[in-house]
């Protein structure tokens, strides 16, 4: 790391988190906790100069090619700040026709456009790759609710990975393979994994310090002339990996297929890679349908199709989990109480709140199996794959 991007990172992780906490304190003395205008003035000024001056040189001193891994870190850094701007109103893209942030905005440009990603911070700057120095990794604020926000995203992105990989193995190796059930059962502990840690994230954090101190850092703001949505935590490909290889989601199906066109820059080009490679392959449930005619009666058929069908069951409450818990309780209700007049943008995707909870009903339905005449779901087929089940 050369002397320029070290000096802004070390700003990154010190004097940034204090000047972002200070401000989330002031906010938090106000009866209307929602508002930032005309609060802190001094310390909005403070952390946009200071941020402006680091990203001036940065600029200057253009592509200094020390490898992937130091630009996307490098883009991280500068993301944070565009973001923390946007959290306190340094920008807004409601009111601006660009970034007010041309510096960083550049910067973020230049880099993103070169390593093939968005130009803003991701959810893997925060979750997936976040180098911790000396136990601490980098984070807006030092709020506990953030740290707990951050941790179980991290958890639950990193255990749907290990199930998207053990989904990927049975691939190469056919569903009647004997090592495919230890695959379904490591895929199986994996699922369980998410729901118990989204289930302690939901019993610790407190919903009013998320949504008032935590979500506003992930709002959609511009770089440049462009406005990009906020970071969520889909932002990798297992979560579709597994969506697809159950054969609960398809790519063909326009809804879905577009949400998968829209977040590939907002992962990293591995990612990228996975969820390109996975969108070309035939589902497990597929396979299962094929073989059901003639296998049903077959012992290793039995087997797999429950373990098989434990994973659809389990994906699917997870992800109704997340719909009824987190975003219920940390998005809908106290949106609900919140003042008419920041209602705009709640979301990290920008679409108004009942478009947005439409389009997470519709993913949580799918992904259930629910039956639904108006969009595609598994239901037929799942129907159909559990009729053959106990029948050796
Ligand atoms: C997306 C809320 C935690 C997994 C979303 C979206 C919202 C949301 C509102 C839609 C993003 C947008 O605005 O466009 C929340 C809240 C959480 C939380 C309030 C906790 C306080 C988690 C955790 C996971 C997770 C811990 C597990 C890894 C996902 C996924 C998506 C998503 C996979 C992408 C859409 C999908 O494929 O389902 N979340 N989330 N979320 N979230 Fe969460």
């Amino acid at each position: 790391m050369n002397d320029t991007v070290a000096a802004f990172d070390d700003w990154i992780r010190t004097d940034f988190i204090e000047l972002n906490s200070e401000l989330e304190r002031r906010y938090r003395q106000q009866q209307d906790r929602a508002n930032v205008v005309g609060v802190g003035d001094e310390v909005k000024a403070q952390l946009e100069a200071v941020g402006c001056e680091h990203t001036k040189l940065l600029l200057a001193q253009g592509n200094t090619d020390e490898g992937f891994e130091q630009a996307f870190d490098l883009l991280g850094n500068v993301g944070l700040y565009l973001a923390a701007c946007r959290r306190h109103g340094l920008s807004d893209p409601d009111n601006d026709r660009t970034s007010p942030q041309a510096e960083a905005s550049a910067l973020a440009m230049h880099i993103a456009a070169s390593i093939g990603v968005v130009p803003r911070f991701a959810t893997a700057h925060l979750c997936t790759h976040n180098r911790a120095v000396n136990g601490h990794y980098k984070r807006f604020t030092n709020l506990a609710a953030e740290q707990c926000f951050i941790d179980y995203n991290s958890k639950g992105i990193l255990a749907f990975k290990r199930a998207a990989e053990a989904l990927l193995k049975v691939l190469s190796l056919g569903i009647s393979h004997p090592i495919s059930l230890n695959l379904f059962d490591a895929a199986k502990h994996a699922l369980e994994e998410v729901y118990h840690s989204n289930d302690t994230l939901f019993t610790q954090l407190d919903p009013d310090d998320f949504f008032y101190g935590v979500r506003p850092y992930y709002k959609p703001h511009h770089v440049g002339s462009q406005v990009y949505r906020g970071a969520n935590a889909g932002d990798f490909a297992g979560i579709n990996v597994i969506d697809m290889l159950l054969g609960l989601c398809k790519a063909n199906e326009p809804a879905y297929g577009r949400m998968l066109v829209e977040k590939f820059l907002y992962m990293m080009p591995q990612e990228q890679r996975i969820l390109r490679d996975c969108m070309r392959q035939q589902s497990l449930m597929t396979e299962f349908l094929e073989v059901a005619p003639k296998q049903h009666h077959s012992r290793w058929y039995q087997q797999h199709l429950q373990a098989f069908l434990k994973l659809c069951q389990l994906h699917g409450e997870i992800a109704n989990q997340h719909h009824q818990q987190l975003v219920q309780r940390y998005i809908v209700q106290p949106a609900a109480q919140m003042e008419q007049q920041h209602l705009q943008q709640l979301t990290a995707s920008g679409p108004q709140l009942a478009g947005l909870l439409q389009s997470l009903t519709d993913l949580r339905d799918r992904r259930a199996g629910y039956q639904r005449d108006d969009i595609v779901t598994s239901y037929r087929e799942l129907s159909l794959l559990r009729r053959t089940l106990g029948e050796d």
